[in-house]
């Protein structure tokens, strides 16, 4: 029988069950990352993609579960940065190198479309030569539209578990798994470069629920997968869940990695807050991103999705050359363009 490393990595055909044992198990954790390296490598080389990730807006009208911006967390300071504040970040991030920016908030009622379509437009004007990633929720199909026709090219949306049932256990009744696909399925229509995701080790999670999320996102295809662990927040409903775990978290990027050879995988900030070199055991295990934060360090702490979060001090230059450092020391180099997609 061939071995189920290789078997992933060579026909990618491997059953529910083949892929639940491989979940459950460390015993094939350094045949696995050592693969997912070798194959990252063939499609990508030694490139890390850096995207400038600018929270504009800790507001948001849900109230996920496990989320420390939900609405119902009344002890959050809240806050929204203008456009110019927007605008700034990108300049700061033009002239640090950045290619990519990566706007992401809560669902705030107050950045509807207009506003938005400005922003998105005067980015675009401003840097004809980046790449525009949205990261603002669940929206109608037309504000979808509206916000590509004004210049954006990538949106990201983790699913957050594609078990229905599961999805309910994490979310409010007002909220549903259908609507979530529905908008990654609109928005893959549109043109958008998609990126879709979910946490590791979230609460209730099982490993049927993981075999769940690998077969939705067959069937999706998304061009980025962001995972990163569940980590507790104090003010949240879920507050007394363990975090998830990192060798779970790396022997899943390392899965992706070989089931999606030409995928966008962050090292994300979750995963380097519950290991000191998390985003470095990342990369090691397939991870070719990493998104820094671009955002001013006075709103930083607000946005505040689970407790600990890392780099909250670091001013954005810090935080590149800080990076910088980790990713050539881990023998990755940090590549400054706009790192699309590799599907061929
Ligand atoms: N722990 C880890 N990740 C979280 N997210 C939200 N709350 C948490 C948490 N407590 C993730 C969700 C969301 C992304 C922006 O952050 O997956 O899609
Ligand atoms: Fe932000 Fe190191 S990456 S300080």
């Amino acid at each position: 029988m061939q071995h189920p490393v290789e078997q992933l990595r060579t026909q990618q055909n491997l059953s529910d069950g083949e892929l639940r044992a491989l979940i459950a198990t460390d015993r094939y954790d350094s045949e696995l990352y050592r693969a997912a390296d070798e194959v990252r490598r063939e499609r990508y080389g030694d490139a890390v993609f850096l995207r400038g990730l600018i929270e504009f807006t800790n507001y948001c009208r849900n109230d996920c579960l496990y989320c420390g911006i939900r609405a119902g967390n009344r002890a959050l300071s809240r806050y929204r940065l203008t456009p110019d504040e927007i605008l700034d970040c990108c300049c700061e991030g033009y002239r640090l190198g950045y290619r990519t920016f990566v706007l992401q908030g809560g669902e705030d009622p107050a950045f509807g479309d207009e506003v938005m379509c400005a922003i998105v437009s005067a980015i675009r004007d401003a840097y004809p030569d980046c790449a525009i990633t949205l990261s603002l929720g669940e929206r109608s199909r037309e504000s979808y539209e509206r916000l590509y026709l004004s210049g954006a090219n990538r949106y990201l949306l983790r699913h957050e578990t594609a078990s229905r049932a599961h999805y309910a256990m994490l979310h409010p009744a007002s909220m549903s798994a259908d609507n979530r696909r529905r908008c990654l399925y609109d928005l893959r229509d549109i043109g958008y470069q998609v990126g879709a995701g979910f946490m590791v080790g979230s609460p209730y999670q099982t490993v049927d629920h993981l075999v769940e999320d690998l077969r939705f996102l067959q069937e999706l295809s998304p061009d980025m997968i962001g995972i990163g662990p569940f980590i507790p927040h104090g003010d949240t409903p879920l507050r007394d869940f363990p975090a998830g775990e990192l060798t779970l978290t790396l022997r899943m990027l390392s899965i992706l990695r070989l089931m999606f050879p030409y995928v966008l995988l962050p090292a994300t900030t979750a995963l380097g807050t519950i290991h000191p070199c998390g985003r470095e055991l990342g990369l090691k295990a397939g991870a070719n991103v990493v998104m820094p934060n671009l955002s001013p360090v006075s709103v930083r702490q607000k946005y505040a999705l689970y407790d600990n979060k890392i780099c909250t001090g670091e001013e954005s230059a810090q935080c590149r050359s800080c990076l910088e450092r980790r990713i050539e020391a881990a023998g990755y180099r940090l590549v400054a363009d706009r790192g699309d997609v590799r599907r061929a």
